[in-house]
């Protein structure tokens, strides 16, 4: 976080495959509901689609905890079986919506193209989006980091209409070598990153529009790292996938 960063830092849990209904309710009855740390955290969790409901109702309107989805599709409805609108993520309880997680881009094979039209659909519901941009280990390798998140985020936004809110919006840089392997990305190479996007950004959006928008790191975070990654100059929040299926460990990220 830096001064100029937005106030809260974002806590965000993204369950992916896992947790259905029942285990859903089991989680959200063992989150500690007391949470004091300062400034308070912003907390989201993205359960599967079909625990959506049973989390929003357990966790109460109380809790302070925000959900989303972790992917729609673009169009409002259609013969797309296995597929959910936007509109239907919002009827379900959801505010936010992943888009563009690298195991959509990588397993299946969703294009930066499709990431924005998911942006647009998202946004013109009233969603707000978490972009996810990360480059691959070989990517990493050859120096096109850079390129590769900018060229991701570029996309990614390229769909939003002038009536649409294109100021409301997250990022989550992720990178690929890092999900689920244990590896994270050093503050300083996740400093490198996020200052790229925050440079893109200002130059897309303007200076005070983009300072707005929450870079979130994502990738390996743990109870044991997640205070150094949340002190990194312009990282304004975490993205946390195997880390945030147990109530206590996702509980510890949140006060960390
Ligand atoms: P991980 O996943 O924390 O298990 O590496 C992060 C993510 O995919 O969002």
């Amino acid at each position: 976080m830096t001064a100029d960063s937005p106030s809260s830092p974002v806590i965000a849990g993204n369950w992916k495959m896992h947790h259905g209904p029942a285990a859903a309710r089991r989680f959200l009855q063992n989150f500690p509901r007391e949470r004091s740390t300062e400034p308070p955290r912003e907390i989201i969790i993205f359960p599967p689609a079909v625990s959506l409901p049973a989390a929003v109702a357990a966790a109460g309107s109380t809790s302070g905890i925000e959900f989303g989805v972790q992917n729609i599709h673009w169009e409002p409805e259609g013969a797309f079986t296995g597929e959910i609108s936007a509109e239907m993520a919002r009827d379900a309880g959801a505010h936010y919506c992943l888009v563009g997680h690298s195991e959509r881009r990588h397993v299946f094979g969703e294009s930066d193209r499709e990431v924005g039209l998911k942006v647009a659909a998202a946004a013109g519901e009233g969603l707000v989006p978490v972009v996810c941009v990360g480059e691959t280990l070989e990517q990493r390798r050859e120096g096109r980091v850079d390129e590769v998140v900018v060229r991701q985020l570029t996309a990614a936004l390229d769909e939003i209409s002038e009536e649409e809110d294109p100021m409301h919006f997250l990022v989550a840089y992720e990178p690929v070598w890092a999900i689920g392997t244990g590896e994270t990305a050093t503050p300083d190479d996740a400093a490198a990153a996020h200052g790229t996007l925050r440079r893109y950004l200002e130059e897309r959006i303007g200076e005070a529009a983009a300072h707005r928008v929450p870079i979130l790191y994502g990738g390996s975070v743990k109870p044991s790292n997640a205070a150094d990654l949340l002190s990194t100059d312009q990282v304004d929040g975490v993205l946390v996938g195997g880390a945030s299926l147990e109530p206590g460990s996702f509980a510890e990220i949140a006060a960390a």
